[in-house]
């Protein structure tokens, strides 16, 4: 191979690894094996410099010291989004959107995260990486070419073969926490000013004249947004193809028509906020279809389309008072700060969660601290972090347990966590039973804390299935027993006996799984024994469920002792509903609108029976609808449909299809 031909090979292939490591966080080769070919790549580029490729990956260090940032006049201008804060202003704009649309069929939405960082627009022509401009007003922002150009998961050519000759994406530049927190220790030690916050350090970071020092700074660019969303059916396949061609896209995403999901993705996401890596401002909710985007289109420099759910800030400072160290029902260890009671947002509050071991090494908090406390919405308060001077006279850092509180076994170390390895952990025992028989579980009224914090402590029971062993007498033996009570109690397992499969499946108290989840499994499985040994990849797909719910899943129902937990129940008479699954999937795969008025039914009434064979109904016509569904006075819907040549049916047409 000759110089010229060597230079392209090896750029082809250092892209498609750094593809490999950054967007699909699945690397092919080592970290040495790059290294060998990206010297090679030098090594000739030096030699032949007339060969030296655009987008070689050795153009990402920078080179160029810029007097000053040139203007850029953007081609669409870079909208802001409207904020809401609570629910029902998610109801409200969910009642906007239908309202501008004149429909009343539930619209798709995506919620993802609202990133806190610094917008930047990268524009590709031909698939090459031209262009890249800060948002600045909106209308005109500053070329940032040569910076953007060293983010390493920017693709200086798009993978793949199958996009447009001018595409424009946009999306926000961040740097990791964990990368934040060195870039200031490093600076600190330099004497140099630090940064506020993350944000800052991007924003800081991407404004440099001199671009070697961006391409010293860890930063990361997620995609968002894209000029041209008519290139493709919707927003969540914009993001699937942008990850195609090369970019990071968040991989948690919600796509649903169920704005209650919308909410606990929200309510997850700000919770577990401390624990992501990146910041994370808020969620975005957009309308997916790009036909129902363009026509709601956008007002005052907004999107109607599109708003931005912030979380509501509580924050207030106290003093902790002491650390304690709760056992989870998986064993997770979570360590809590008991504080100097204080009111925050109008609650008062004398606990705070620090997550995880690592958080509360992280922000090192320790007993007597004066620390930043926060609440946000109907999510545990959480330390922010501390603010009592290092330098005054502190208590020692807090030492984790070594052993488990609830049962003194050895904890174990796994990523973030400490864990009790014990099933048999009194602690955890209390946490599932009292998980087990909670009223979205097992509903065994009368079935209380103290009462099971006896029966645990009296080994009486240890497992789910010792609670339909016990009798009268039994629970007579406990303190404040009567006859009375203890026959209530029984009464209660009793009834509990005949439960839905969601509520069990809830009740097994599986890792990430709450009821929400539990019903999408019912739904997809209709009896407990089809989830018995399930794979991966029968999960896939289903919405709202991640790779860390499906592992989860996947783990409790291949571990032999919780089939046998299962089958024991059965066999004691715990007798599991099961769910009415699907009528039949003769529409799977199929997607339907619905259009006009009819006699007999209301739309709504067909939208179920479309669904309940498997069918997707959608409010708006596109390409890839299967059916228009026409009654009387169909309007413009019809004539999208015989544009496209889409096959139109009658009501009564449609009931023969599944007869
Ligand atoms: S969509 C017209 N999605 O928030 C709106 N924006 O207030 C198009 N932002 O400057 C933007 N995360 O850069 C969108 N997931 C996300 C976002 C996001 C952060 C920024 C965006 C813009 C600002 C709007």
């Amino acid at each position: 191979m000759d110089a010229k031909a060597r230079i392209k090979d090896l750029v082809d292939r250092l892209n498609y690894h750094s593809y490999r490591y950054y967007t699909l966080d699945a690397p092919e080769i080592s970290d040495t094996e790059y290294d060998e070919l990206f010297n090679e790549l030098k090594g000739l580029e030096e030699k032949h410099p007339e060969y030296i490729l655009s987008y070689s990956p050795t153009q990402k260090i920078g080179y160029k010291v810029l007097a000053a940032f040139e203007k850029v006049k953007h081609s669409v201008p870079m909208l802001s989004l409207a904020n809401i804060f609570n629910y029902e202003e998610l109801e409200d704009f969910d009642t906007r959107v239908k309202k501008f649309l004149s429909t009343d069929t539930d619209i798709e939405y995506v919620a993802e995260p609202k990133f806190d960082g610094l917008a930047v627009a990268i524009r590709y022509e031909n698939g090459i990486f031209v262009k890249a401009a800060t948002r600045g007003d909106g209308e005109i922002g500053e070329d940032v070419t040569d910076n953007v150009k060293t983010i390493k998961n920017v693709p200086l050519k798009l993978m793949g073969q199958n996009y447009p000759d001018i595409f424009e994406i946009r999306g926000e530049v961040v740097i990791p926490i964990d990368e934040f927190e060195k870039l200031n220790l490093q600076k600190m030690s330099d004497g140099e000013k630090t940064f506020a916050n993350p944000r800052n350090a991007a924003a800081g970071s991407i404004r440099q004249l001199d671009s070697r020092i961006t391409a010293e700074r860890p930063l990361y660019f997620y995609a968002h947004s894209f000029t041209n969303e008519d290139l493709f059916k919707s927003h969540s396949e914009a993001l699937i193809q942008a990850k195609k061609w090369g970019f990071t896209v968040y991989k948690d995403i919600v796509v649903t028509s169920d704005i209650n999901r919308i909410k606990n993705y929200f309510n997850k996401l700000i919770q577990s906020r401390d624990s992501l890596n990146v910041g994370i401002d808020g969620v975005v909710i957009k309308v997916n279809d790009s036909g129902l985007q363009r026509e709601l289109g956008s007002i005052a420099r907004s999107p109607r389309w599109a708003t931005a759910w912030k979380p509501p800030a509580h924050t207030t400072i106290t003093i902790v008072k002491s650390i304690t160290v709760q056992v989870g029902r998986t064993g997770v260890l979570t360590p809590v700060a008991e504080l100097e009671s204080v009111e925050v947002g109008g609650v008062e509050i004398k606990r705070a969660t620090l997550h995880n071991a690592s958080d509360l090494e992280k922000k090192d908090v320790r007993v007597g601290d004066t620390v930043v406390i926060e609440r946000a919405g109907d999510v545990i308060p959480a330390i922010i972090r501390v603010i009592t001077d290092p330098k005054t006279h502190r208590h020692g850092p807090y030492k984790f347990p070594m052993n488990c509180p609830g049962c003194n076994t050895l904890v174990i170390r796994e990523g973030v966590n400490f864990i009790c390895p014990n099933i048999k952990c009194p602690s955890r025992v209390m946490e599932s039973i009292n998980n087990f028989v909670g009223r979205n579980a097992m509903n065994i009224e009368g079935m209380g804390y103290k009462l099971i914090q006896q029966l645990v402590e009296k080994k009486f029971i240890t497992f789910f299935s010792d609670i339909y062993k016990l009798n009268e007498a039994t629970l007579m033996m406990l303190d404040r027993m009567g006859q009375k009570s203890a026959g209530n109690v029984m009464e209660s397992i009793n009834k509990s006996k005949s439960v839905s499969l969601d509520r069990f499946i809830n009740a097994l108290g599986i890792e990430l799984i709450g009821l929400e989840n539990s019903r999408e499994l019912a739904k997809r499985f209709g009896t407990i024994d089809k989830l018995f040994h399930i794979k991966a990849n029968d999960l896939e797909n289903i919405e709202g469920f991640g790779p860390n719910i499906i592992a989860s899943i996947v783990k409790f129902f291949n571990d032999k002792r919780n089939i046998d937990e299962i089958n024991e129940l059965h066999s004691l008479g715990v007798k599991i509903n099961n769910e009415q699954s699907l009528s039949s999937n003769k529409f799977s795969g199929l997607s339907f609108v619905i259009t006009g008025s009819f006699e007999n039914m209301t739309r709504d009434e067909i939208s179920k029976l479309i669904e309940s064979h498997g069918g997707k109904v959608s409010s708006s016509v596109s390409k890839k609808t299967s059916y228009l569904v026409r009654g009387t006075d169909p309007g413009s819907k019809l004539d999208k449909a015989k544009e496209f040549g889409i096959k139109t049916l009658g009501l009564k047409e449609l009931k023969n299809l599944i007869l």
